[in-house]
């Protein structure tokens, strides 16, 4: 599998899943290095975490573009959903098995996706810390955490912001 990531705003990251043209976004919270990234490129989907402006606010402007692009996210982003998911629930893309995993915390419907050994979390999990419990539900992250911990120790985590430094000091 072909994972490489285009940078947006200040240090999120753009995962890309990517299969000869075809290719799938994590995240688009910024639809302008995406649409760059994007040329030549066939858009199959849009793969979204949670609600957050800095994760989803450029799938309209890149949808506006790809019309035949499916968004797959969670129900708290409903309206801009093609297809809305949640807990258990899978879906194969590019020949890929991906399954979803609910991992509330930071937003109550926050959904990340396992594929070939990988996971992409969103803001559940960073490489040093998790993300800020915005819903007050310190039990749903604690649950969270430890669902992501009973992953193989061999997964490869692709959380949406590069915070390890700034997390670690
Ligand atoms: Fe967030």
């Amino acid at each position: 599998m072909k994972v490489s990531y285009i940078k947006a705003f200040e240090d999120n990251y753009i995962w890309t899943i990517e299969k000869d043209k075809d290719i799938i976004l994590v995240d688009p919270g910024e639809a302008k290095p995406a649409l760059e990234y994007l040329e030549g490129k066939n858009l199959v989907a849009i793969l979204l975490t949670h609600k957050h402006l800095d994760h989803v606010g450029g799938v309209e402007e890149i949808k506006a573009k790809y019309p035949k692009a499916r968004v797959f996210g969670p129900i708290e982003i409903e309206n801009l959903n093609d297809k809305t998911l949640k807990e258990g629930d899978s879906f194969n893309l590019l020949d890929y098995d991906f399954k979803v995993i609910n991992t509330a915390g930071h937003t109550y419907d926050h959904i990340s996706y396992l594929v070939d050994g990988r996971l992409f979390c969103g803001d559940a999990l960073f490489s040093s810390g998790c993300g800020r419990v915005f819903t007050g539900r310190f039990d749903l992250s604690f649950e969270t955490i430890d669902k992501l911990r009973s992953l193989p120790e061999e997964t490869l985590v692709y959380p949406a912001h590069e915070y390890t430094i700034k997390h670690l000091t």
